[in-house]
């Protein structure tokens, strides 16, 4: 279970991006997270394996403070952050040594490496970009190789920060698919994104605005009851159509109304 315990967090002091963060995650939930730009969701997303350290309060993943220097492999193997921006993620100058490296960090034993390296660039599509260096690849290719760099460590827990950004329409289902394959092998989604449609997906929403956590509930229940516009973002397109066919039902009978009273009246 991952726990964060009044968090509370800011890069310069006295201008506070995080405020009395509370929830807890279960093993398994597949959750969105959502709020406008600078409400802090990547940095929540970096409070949630040690990258970033709360200033105040704890985050806990079973019951082990994730930012304990003495469990950063631990922490890192359990838990993998994938970024929006695949620029930021490179660090070695092939694709297979920079899915290695992620692999040596968490001391895999040498002899399981290839295995993990196929296997994961399988998953994402890529085996034929093994030997190329990340600054021939697109931004989209960038992002499947940052995800099989995940992936290859078999974390029990991944939070995806807006990563479905650089693909396009195909990847994008497809990334998404893969979530919830991952979910239904039991690993634990917790998916930062502006897409309302990819909230569907999930079982239960977080949405932060200006740092407070001001919903935690399903994702029925957040789009019935919240006005999204107010926190800068947009309904799912087939809510959307949905209301728009109302209204125009609204109209036709409108419409209707008043044809029926000037016939009654004429
Ligand atoms: N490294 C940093 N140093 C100083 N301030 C930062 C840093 N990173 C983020 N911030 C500030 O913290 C706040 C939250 O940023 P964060 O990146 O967590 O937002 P976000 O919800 O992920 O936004 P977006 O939707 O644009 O990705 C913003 O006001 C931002 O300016
Ligand atoms: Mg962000």
């Amino acid at each position: 279970m991952l726990v964060f315990d009044h968090v509370q967090f800011y890069y310069r002091r006295g201008q506070s991006v995080l405020n009395e963060i509370n929830f807890s995650i279960e093993q398994g939930e597949f959750v969105s997270v959502v709020g406008g730009n600078g409400s802090g969701k990547s940095t929540l997303a970096k409070l949630m394996n040690g990258l970033l350290v709360a200033k105040q309060g704890s985050v806990k993943l079973d019951s082990i403070e994730v930012s304990d220097p003495a469990y950063t492999p631990h922490i890192r193997q359990k838990i993998g952050l994938i970024f929006q921006n695949p620029e930021d993620q490179f660090i070695t100058t092939n694709v297979t040594d920079e899915i290695v490296f992620g692999l040596e960090n968490i001391r895999v034993p040498a002899e399981e490496m290839q295995e993990r390296v196929d296997q994961a660039l399988q998953v994402v599509g890529m085996t034929s970009f093994a030997q190329a260096s990340p600054h021939e690849l697109s931004g989209g290719q960038k992002q499947k190789i940052a995800i099989a760099a995940i992936l290859a460590m078999r974390p029990k827990w991944i939070v995806f920060d807006e990563a479905t950004s650089m693909l396009d329409p195909a990847s994008r289902f497809e990334l998404i698919q893969l979530m919830q394959s991952l979910h239904q092998r039991g690993i634990t989604i917790i998916q930062i994104t502006h897409h309302m449609d990819e909230v569907l997906v999930s079982e239960r929403v977080l949405l932060l605005d200006q740092g407070c956590l001001i919903f935690d509930g399903r994702p029925d229940h957040f789009f019935k009851t919240l006005p999204l516009e107010s926190y800068g973002l947009e309904a799912p397109f087939a809510l959307r159509i949905h209301k728009r066919l109302d209204w125009r039902g609204e109209l036709a009978a409108d419409w209707k109304g008043r044809a029926a009273s000037q016939w009654l009246n004429r």
